[in-house]
């Protein structure tokens, strides 16, 4: 029996029982419910203009997330709260101190960009209480809004400036009480026009319902399937909807690992991850895609996904991470790199999907560096993704781990550079010889990204600056600059 999808809109409780499965959310505002000041830009998840901020109840907590209706199906919404920039004015008419900023400041002149520009900034005053944020802080929130007119700087002065108004709070006691009423305790299904849109809710539910259904689509932050909605028109047929089983949402540490639960989204894992890697990997979570995309995208989905360019892979295979798969059959452990098969083919068999990541807290004499090569700061997809993690003993390279992102079918490790420098002297002689090496363990592609030649190149030349922040006379590593520069 199809359920109706009920989210809590403008103040009161909006049920639908007809939209398509794959309506996504920015369709139903505009075309459904007429409330067009969310616009559509690219309806890829990359200009902003479609941000709106969603409510959800996760394990009893309540996370306020400015996200991309473009890409968001309308059943996800199911149990959760949607908010628009309608909903910023307050009843007595008052400009919400996000708008008022914008108006002092001058951010808007076409004005197509700003319902986004007010979501995502609306999004960070909720995060800071309505103190006045750092520019960090800033240039994050924003980091998913593209402007054409205004040049950002008074944008950014709106977003400086919002913090001096006076302050207007936000009830989320109310709210939670709200998305309370609204929790299912088992599972939902929506159905229309022969399409299910399945919703579990404990990981039992989930594990019998994809043993049944093992062809049915798994979708998660759904920043990787709503294009292929949006973009390539593809019919999803049946879907398991993994957003609402809370049990996939913790990151538990333990002696020695994190383990990251499959459905933990990009920005509260790599926020997990970077209290024991801070130096390793800030810079990679901040010049991950952007906020709007790391709060809706998992770890699960990035991993799962498993494309040649994602930027997880790369570190989670250096720092020997293992994947914990789940089906019928019970739990299956492997090491993250033995995943991947060959250009989209996974070691997932029918009725499996992922559970979580373990990943190794950092260990004596391990030193990990990440790099990501793209054309954009923030929000671009790497040419070339580079994760190194050596151990030393003194100047001696007792173990290497090489893995990269961009140079094959799949996140690869390159072996015959680390047989290059494994038991050598960290020298300049011994990475020059693991520089050549690289060649035998690559044949990258050329494609609109770069050259094959130009990642063979970028690729050794990132071991070389590997070797230059690692060697023992080394300054201070970039890595710990960057670090420090984007979260002090
Ligand atoms: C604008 C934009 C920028 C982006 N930038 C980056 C970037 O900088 N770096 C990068 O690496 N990626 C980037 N991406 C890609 C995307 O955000 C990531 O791959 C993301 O982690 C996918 O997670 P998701 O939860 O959204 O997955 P979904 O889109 O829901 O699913 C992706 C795939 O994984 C499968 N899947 C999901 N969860 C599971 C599970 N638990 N078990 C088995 N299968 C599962 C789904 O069936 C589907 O095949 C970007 C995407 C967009 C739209
Ligand atoms: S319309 Fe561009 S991000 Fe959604
Ligand atoms: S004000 Fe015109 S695109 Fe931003």
């Amino acid at each position: 029996m199809s359920e109706p999808i009920r989210f809590y809109y403008q103040g009161a409780v909006r049920e639908v029982s007809t939209a398509s499965p794959t309506q996504t959310v920015l369709q139903h505002l505009r075309e459904e419910l007429h409330c067009t000041g969310t616009k559509e830009g690219c309806a890829e998840g990359d200009c902003g203009a479609c941000t709106v901020v969603i409510g959800s109840l996760d394990n009893g907590q309540l996370q306020m997330k400015a996200v991309n209706s473009c890409i968001q199906l309308v059943p996800t919404l199911d149990g959760k709260a949607l908010f628009t920039v309608e909903d910023m004015q307050l009843p007595d008419g008052t400009l919400h101190p996000v708008q008022q900023a914008m108006v002092e400041c001058h951010g808007s002149q076409c004005g197509f960009c700003t319902p986004g520009f007010v979501m995502s900034l609306w999004g960070m005053y909720l995060k800071q209480e309505g103190a006045r944020p750092t520019r960090c802080q800033v240039n994050d929130a924003l980091s998913g809004n593209l402007c054409r007119c205004t040049g950002y700087r008074p944008i950014i002065d709106a977003a400086m400036r919002m913090g001096e108004l006076p302050t207007v709070s936000f009830d989320r006691g109310a709210l939670t009480r709200q998305l309370a009423s609204l929790r299912r305790e088992k599972m939902a299904t929506y159905s229309v026009a022969g399409q299910q849109f399945h919703a579990p809710r404990r990981i039992d539910e989930l594990v019998k319902l994809r043993a049944e259904n093992p062809s049915a689509l798994l979708l998660a932050g759904s920043t990787d399937v709503g294009l292929w909605v949006t973009k390539q028109m593809r019919d999803l047929g049946d879907i398991i909807y993994l957003g609402h089983v809370d049990e996939l949402k913790t990151v538990v540490d333990t002696a020695g690992m994190i383990e990251i639960g499959a459905g933990v989204t990009l920005e509260e894992a790599y926020k997990a991850l970077c209290r024991h890697y801070p130096e390793e990997l800030s810079e990679m979570w901040q010049r991950f895609a952007s906020l709007p995309i790391r709060n809706a995208g998992t770890l699960g989905g990035n991993v799962a996904n498993g494309s040649p360019i994602g930027d997880s892979m790369p570190w989670l295979i250096a720092v020997g991470a293992q994947l914990v798969l789940r089906g019928p059959a019970g739990e299956r452990v492997m090491p993250l790199e033995d995943f991947y098969l060959g250009y989209q083919q996974k070691d997932l068999q029918a009725g499996e999907f992922v559970q979580a990541l373990r990943v190794p807290v950092p260990r004596d004499g391990v030193r990990l560096r990440t790099y990501k090569l793209a054309k954009r700061f923030d929000q671009d997809i790497s040419a070339v993704c580079a994760a190194f993690a050596f151990t030393f003993d003194g100047d001696v390279v007792t173990d290497a781990r090489i893995a990269f992102g961009g140079m094959a079918a799949t996140p690869q490790r390159a072996t015959a550079a680390e047989g290059a420098v494994r038991g050598q002297r960290w020298t300049e002689a011994t990475v020059s010889a693991a520089m050549a090496a690289m060649a035998q363990d690559y044949k990258p592609l050329s494609d609109m990204r770069a050259s094959g030649e130009y990642r063979m190149k970028a690729a050794q030349n990132l071991l070389k600056r590997y070797w230059f922040e690692t060697r023992q006379d080394a300054p201070l590593a970039s890595n710990e600059v960057n670090a420090f520069a984007v979260r002090a």
